[in-house]
């Protein structure tokens, strides 16, 4: 595998890391490694460019995460487990392991996209509930993946997101929250996601912050782009 600097994206084949790609190709200077495992099912989809590289990768297996983190300058993990009693090996196990070898080959940032009502504040939220048994345990797992990454010493942005959309991006205003407070029932598209997780690898406000993230219909004043760029200011880094 060439050796970086890249960007990569573990779960490249799922909705939100898909986005992730396509984002990075156009606005990032260093090509982007989108991480799946089964690349036919990107190369169909994804126009050939030097910017890019599909590849086979396993957040379940440590020696394949060293070969795809290989160079790795930002990591996006969006991959989440497929099938009743994944979310423990996945969104768990996943990130810790993708935060230690992340650590090791000197990763500068892993974005995680988590999701919103993790928390056990929201213990007996219906929406977390519900969450919880449609894969067993996935949001304390998610919880789980979240915890193991702020305590790895690797710098991260934990991305929460209210519930996922499909759509073209632009024409929205993020409103964030930290401290996973705020009400379920809006969306965010996974487009308008990918770009908030672009711009994490490398705004000096997203590291090492925990926040949650909903879209509101609109682009501010300043436009969308500018935005992406200035929404970290109101943010906290985690204690
Ligand atoms: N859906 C919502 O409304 C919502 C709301 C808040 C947060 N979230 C979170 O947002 C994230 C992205 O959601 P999404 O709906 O865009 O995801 P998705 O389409 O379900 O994609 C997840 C991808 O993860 C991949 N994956 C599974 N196990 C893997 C492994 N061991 N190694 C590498 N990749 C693996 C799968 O790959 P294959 O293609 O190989 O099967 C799948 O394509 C998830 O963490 C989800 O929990 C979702």
């Amino acid at each position: 595998m060439a050796e970086g600097p890249v960007n990569v994206v573990l779960g490249a084949g799922g909705r939100t890391g898909l986005e992730c790609v396509k984002r990075l190709v156009d606005v990032s200077d260093i090509p982007t490694r989108a991480v799946v495992r089964d690349p036919s099912k990107l190369e169909s989809i994804l126009a050939k460019s030097a910017k890019l590289q599909i590849v086979k990768g396993d957040v379940g297996n440590e020696a394949s995460l060293r070969e795809v983190l290989k160079g790795a300058r930002g990591v996006i993990f969006a991959a989440a487990g497929r099938g009743y009693w994944s979310a423990a090996d996945v969104d768990f196990k996943g990130v810790e392991r993708a935060a230690a070898v992340c650590k090791e080959v000197g990763a500068q940032r892993l974005v995680l996209v988590s999701s919103m009502l993790v928390t056990k504040k929201n213990w007996l939220n219906p929406v977390r509930l519900l969450l919880n048994n449609i894969r067993w345990g996935l949001m304390d797992n998610k919880l789980k993946g979240e915890d193991a990454l702020r305590a790895s010493g690797q710098p991260y942005t934990v991305v929460r997101p209210s519930g996922l959309a499909s759509g073209l991006p632009g024409d929205v205003t993020f409103v964030t929250g930290q401290g996973d407070t705020m009400a379920a029932g809006s969306t965010i598209n996974r487009a308008d996601l990918a770009a908030v997780c672009a711009e994490a690898l490398t705004n000096p406000g997203a590291r090492n912050v925990t926040f949650e993230i909903v879209a509101r219909e609109g682009a501010p004043p300043g436009g969308y782009e500018a935005q992406l760029k200035s929404m970290w200011a109101s943010l906290q880094q985690d204690a």
